[in-house]
C-alpha cells in the first residue's frame, strides 16, 4: 500500500435489479426505512450487456418515492445520448462503463455539466491503471466484481486486489474518487473489500432475498 488508510464504514446501495418489478414503490419504502444511503439502478440494453432492465421513466418513479442518493449505473452503448434523461430522472452519480466509451473524458465531462457525479466502471477484464489519466476527473470508479447484466452471480474474488490497486492510485494522485463495488457482494467479502478500500457496496440479491433486509444493510454497513 503506497499510503495508510483508515477504513470507514461503508455505504451500502441495494440495487434495485433485485428488487420485485411488481412492487417497486413498497421496495423502494423498505429500503427508506433501512440504513442504506443510496438506491443503485441498473440499465442494461441488450447489447452492451445480454439483458435489458429499465430505463429513465422507471426511475424517476422509483426517485419520486425516496429522497436518498440515485446511483446511476448505465450498462450500455453509447451512454453519451443519455445524460440528459438520467440527470432528469432524479440521477445524482450517473456511471458509465470505461468499455463502452470511445471519448470517456468528454462524457465524463459532460455528465458533470449535467449537474450529476460521475462514475466509471471497470469490467473484470479491465485493468485499473487504464483510468490513470482519469483519476483527477472522476467521482467514483466501480469496480465490477460479476460480468455485468445479471444479478445473483458469484463474485470473481479478483476484485479485492482492484480495488487495493485502484486506492494506491488515488491516494498517489490526491484524487478524491471513491470505490464502488458492484456483483455477488455478501457479508463474505463485503470485509475485504472494505479493508483493501471501498467506499460503497451495491448489493441487490444479498439485500433483497433476505429475510430481514433492514438487518442486512446494517450488518454490511458494519462488516469492518
Ligand atoms: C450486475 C449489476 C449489479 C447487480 C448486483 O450487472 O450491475 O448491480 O444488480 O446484483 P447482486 O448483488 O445480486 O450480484
Ligand atoms: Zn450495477
Amino acid at each position: 500500500m503506497f499510503a495508510i488508510f483508515e477504513p470507514m464504514n461503508p455505504i451500502i446501495a441495494p440495487s434495485m435489479l433485485a428488487a420485485d418489478f411488481g412492487n417497486l414503490q413498497r421496495d423502494v419504502e423498505m429500503i427508506n426505512n433501512t440504513e442504506a444511503e443510496w438506491l443503485h439502478m441498473d440499465v442494461m440494453d441488450g447489447v452492451f450487456v445480454p439483458n435489458i432492465s429499465y430505463g429513465p421513466a422507471i426511475i424517476k418513479t422509483m426517485a419520486s418515492y425516496t429522497n436518498k442518493f440515485i446511483d446511476t449505473h448505465l450498462m450500455i452503448v453509447q451512454p453519451e445520448r443519455y445524460i440528459k434523461e438520467y440527470a432528469d430522472a432524479g440521477t445524482h452519480n450517473l456511471t458509465v462503463h470505461y468499455e463502452a466509451c470511445t471519448h470517456l473524458h468528454r462524457t465524463v465531462s459532460a455528465i458533470k455539466e449535467s449537474g450529476m457525479q460521475a462514475g466509471v466502471s471497470l469490467n473484470p477484464h479491465t485493468p485499473v491503471h487504464l483510468l490513470s489519466d482519469m483519476i483527477n476527473d472522476v467521482d467514483m470508479v466501480l469496480i465490477m466484481s460479476v460480468n455485468p447484466g445479471f444479478g445473483g452471480q458469484k463474485f470473481i474474488a479478483n476484485a479485492v486486489n482492484k480495488v487495493s490497486e485502484l486506492k494506491e492510485l488515488i491516494l498517489k494522485n490526491n484524487s478524491n474518487a471513491k470505490i464502488e463495488v458492484d456483483g455477488g457482494v455478501t457479508d463474505q467479502n463485503a470485509g475485504a473489500l472494505v479493508n483493501a478500500g471501498a467506499d460503497i457496496l451495491v448489493a441487490g440479491s444479498f439485500v433483497f432475498k433476505s429475510m430481514d433486509p433492514a438487518a442486512t444493510i446494517r450488518n454490511l454497513k458494519n462488516c469492518n
